[in-house]
């Protein structure tokens, strides 16, 4: 005899606690399946820890879709605010780290008990260590076959996330469901990733690994500006993850290492004012001393700056406000924080987020081709698109 539920989620992550919380509110039957052997492994790894659980500032504009309008209805619905009430109610301490950022004071384990206490008040089960086999429609719903026994369904959600860390438990598995009841899914590729870089450039860069500084960086007209951290593989910091999500192979970033001056006017003024001051002089003013050091001694600036021509001031000046990096790839799947693309949302009620074709089947989370900036927006997604889903399921 199968076990009978109205819904059944399909991964015990952001998205699909949220939304077993809700429909369980709702006086539904709910289960949660996950193959892991714990629920919300990305919530605890994610904020260094602390779980940067939202963004106060997040609007449409922070995400990434091939159909960009799709999010706008969830995300007005269920706000930052939103969700800050429910965490507060349950006495999470948080704080507000970049402007919008909000991170739990003490432990990511704070959010995911949050939203396992609210599943247990709203008497939605969660099954741990669980595979699934299989899954078919039936007249009335779906039959989805496990690895310890079958269980049917009215509304079936897909909560299964995208590809990025795949030790954590990530599958292609909502991809695959998706093909297999008729949706399109678009190419996946990693987003929010550390870039690897060619090694000659990698070499040079070498010694300013471990160094971080403020830049403004700029690819297919997006730009961020934020810091960026050299690595003893590549480059990384906030603002290269958040470039990562537009930067297609074989594209160049350009890096402005002093965003907040105006170089060439700055060299010149420099030049007539201490004619024997130097460019590492104007670069320890305004960057980290080694980084200063390194990227002087990379690029053989030397010598008083009155011996440089205006044409050369402004060749310094250029190299410096439009560093032109052409990244060999990125670290991929392995520690990218999100998958960009996914199952096609334009097949999707961007009111409940069920398949248009299909009013009891839904998409919910990463699998979805939205994905957010780095800084708590790809979790307000989770939970507004489980908020949307939990409410009609
Ligand atoms: P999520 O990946 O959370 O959950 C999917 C669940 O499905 C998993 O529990 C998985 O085990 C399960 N599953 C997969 N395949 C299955 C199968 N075949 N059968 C059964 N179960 C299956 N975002 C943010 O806003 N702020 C932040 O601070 C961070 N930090 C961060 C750090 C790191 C290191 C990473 C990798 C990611 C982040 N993120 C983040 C992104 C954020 O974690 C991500 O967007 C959400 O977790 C997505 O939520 P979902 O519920 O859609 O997927």
């Amino acid at each position: 005899m199968a076990s009978e539920y109205d819904v059944i989620i399909i991964g015990a992550g952001a998205a699909g606690l949220m939304c077993a919380a809700t429909a369980g509110y709702r006086g539904r039957k709910v289960l949660v399946i996950d193959h892991a052997n714990k629920a919300g492994k990305k919530i605890l790894m994610s904020g260094g820890g602390r779980c940067n659980f939202t963004n106060l500032n997040s609007t449409p504009a922070n995400f990434l879709s091939d159909n960009p309008h799709y999010c706008i209805s969830a995300l007005k619905r269920y706000t930052p605010q939103d969700f800050l009430e429910l965490v507060e109610r349950h006495g999470v301490e948080h704080e507000e780290k970049a402007a919008g950022q909000l991170f739990c004071r003490d432990s990511a384990k704070d959010i995911l008990n949050v939203l396992l206490t609210e599943c247990e008040w709203a008497g939605a089960e969660v099954r741990l260590k669980t595979s699934i086999a299989d899954v078919r429609a039936t007249d009335t719903g779906y039959r989805v076959n496990t690895s310890a026994d079958t269980l049917t369904c009215e509304s079936l959600v897909v909560a299964c996330g995208g590809l990025s860390i795949p030790t954590m438990g990530a599958t292609g598995f909502g991809y695959d469901l998706a093909k297999q009841f008729g949706l399109s899914v678009l190419p996946t590729r990693a987003g929010l990733v550390p870039f690897t870089l060619h090694p000659e450039l990698k070499e040079q860069l070498s010694p300013l690994s471990g160094v971080s500084c403020p830049v403004d960086v700029t690819c297919h007209n997006q730009h961020f500006r934020e810091p960026m951290l050299v690595t003893h593989r590549g480059l990384s910091g906030p603002s290269m993850l958040q470039i990562s999500s537009y930067w297609q192979p074989g594209d160049t970033l350009s890096v402005n290492l002093l965003p907040t001056q105006i170089i060439h006017e700055d060299l010149l003024a420099l030049r007539q004012q201490k004619p024997q001051s130097t460019v590492a002089h104007y670069l320890a003013q305004h960057l980290p001393k080694r980084f200063a050091q390194a990227y002087n001694e990379l690029h053989g600036w030397t010598g008083p700056l009155q011996g440089y021509k205006n044409s050369d001031l402004e060749q310094v000046a250029d190299t410096l406000g439009q560093w032109q990096i052409k990244p060999a790839g990125t670290e991929g799947y392995r520690t990218a924080e999100v998958t960009l693309g996914g199952v096609d949302t334009r097949q999707l009620s961007s009111k409940n987020m069920s398949v248009l074709e299909r009013p009891n089947l839904y998409f919910i989370g990463e699998v979805v081709d939205v994905t957010g900036h780095l800084g708590g927006h790809n979790f307000q997604w989770a939970w507004a698109s489980g908020v949307a889903a939990g409410n009609d399921a």
